[in-house]
């Protein structure tokens, strides 16, 4: 059993918490989008107001083990601060003395945040000193990172295992009640929408979905894959060649099972993926050689509208058609709208998924955003989470 924040003794104790920080900045090192911050801050809060000495920690990028100042997390703590309207004090380090010494004259409700944990490889290898480190330095240990939590990195499962109270935040608790609402006892019809470039990548989770589905559309590069299986030319889409009889058996499975499945009727089609190229829209039968998919068509886009409209449940990961160019968005831009403007129970899922309902102007309009990418897709596979497994098995080692 996963306990929660709430369940927890905090005043006094030194809480590690380890948050997914891991924000998008730009070359000047601002902070472009901060939602994962203020995802967390409920749990902060929290913890603050509990009287918990508060050790905050997350990753950054990838910077492989290095200490590379691009990857700090010092422009994350200062917009911490401003969002808490209170003291974050940035650690110069993740672990040693100075750090230890830190933590320990923190005083009940105040704050410190840990440099980037990637500076060490031992924590993307979950190393066991690495992990004994950072666990010397709490007495509790509270996960709110849902994004990293299919990572088994030091921070996610070797903590907890040394820590003998342990817990998951708030935000956790939001990505767990949601997703176990749309996958455990769906109202239906139950639609999943899944796009993407690559079937490869989503193998799992149309598998895992599939089974309990009444309905699945696919939409992005990976659709083309699905078309050619059928017979369709796809001129110069991306495809995966060696995944056709995989996208056949899929579709026989589908029929068999009575899923409705769906793919594009229509397309947008140009000779390159770049900004103002010329553009047009053509059957899938109709698609030229010297041409790629890039989007799905009117027609696509209103039968994928009538089957949201139907669907009680709804969950969709990536998006329709090449969203990040436009006017390749527009597919993408208007299932969002589909998505926002239905009573439906909708669970957005992944990054760009997210983006795209931001960018319709949708945000508040859909039932839940993940904040996992990653995360999300793990458990669309039907697969348990390292940090939730870590979670239940607290104090392990
Ligand atoms: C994410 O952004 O999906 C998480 O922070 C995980 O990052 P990673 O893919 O570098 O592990």
């Amino acid at each position: 059993m996963i306990r929660f924040i709430d369940e927890l003794e905090l005043d006094g104790k030194r809480v590690f918490l380890r948050v997914d920080f891991n924000v998008p900045l730009d070359d000047k090192l601002e902070i472009t989008d901060d939602n994962r911050i203020r995802a967390a801050l409920p749990t902060i809060r929290y913890a603050v107001e509990n009287g918990a000495r508060l050790i905050v920690a997350s990753h950054l990028g990838r910077p492989k083990g290095k200490k590379v100042p691009e990857f700090s997390l010092a422009p994350v703590a200062e917009r911490l601060a401003l969002l808490l309207d209170q003291d974050v004090t940035m650690a110069p380090d993740c672990i040693g003395h100075e750090v230890e010494k830190m933590a320990k004259d923190l005083g009940s409700g105040q704050v410190m945040m840990l440099e980037n944990l990637r500076f060490y490889k031992g924590e993307t290898e979950n190393d066991p000193d690495f992990a004994s480190a950072l666990s010397s330095l709490c007495e509790v240990y509270v996960n709110d990172a849902f994004a990293v939590s299919h990572r088994a990195h030091a921070s996610v499962v070797g903590v907890p295992e040394r820590v003998s109270i342990c817990g998951a935040g708030f935000l956790m608790k939001n990505e767990i009640t949601y997703f176990e609402r749309a996958m455990k006892d769906p109202a239906r019809p139950f639609l999943a929408i899944l796009g993407g470039a690559k079937v490869s990548s989503k193998l799992g989770a149309i598998k895992n979905i599939m089974s309990k589905v009444d309905s699945l559309i696919i939409g992005g590069a990976m659709a083309n894959t699905f078309l050619l299986a059928k017979g369709y030319h796809v001129g110069k889409s991306k495809v995966e060649q060696d995944l056709v009889p995989t996208a056949k058996e899929i579709m026989a499975k589908a029929q068999e099972a009575g899923i409705t499945f769906l793919l594009p009727t229509d397309v947008v089609v140009a000779r390159d993926l770049a900004p103002d190229v010329p553009f047009k829209q053509v059957g899938v039968d109709e698609v030229p050689g010297d041409m790629m998919i890039l989007d799905i068509g009117p027609q696509t886009v209103s039968r994928y509208t009538d089957e949201i409209k139907r669907a009680q449940t709804i969950v969709w990961n990536g998006p329709v058609g090449a969203f990040e160019i436009e006017p390749f968005d527009r597919g993408t831009v208007e299932i969002a709208k589909a998505i926002g403007s239905s009573p439906a129970l909708s669970i957005i899922g992944g990054g760009d998924t997210g983006a795209a309902v931001k960018k319709a102007g949708e945000s508040e309009n859909v039932s839940y955003i993940s904040t996992g990418g990653g995360a999300f897709l793990t458990l669309l596979e039907g697969k348990e989470l390292p940090g939730f497994r870590a979670l239940k098995q607290c104090g392990g080692v």
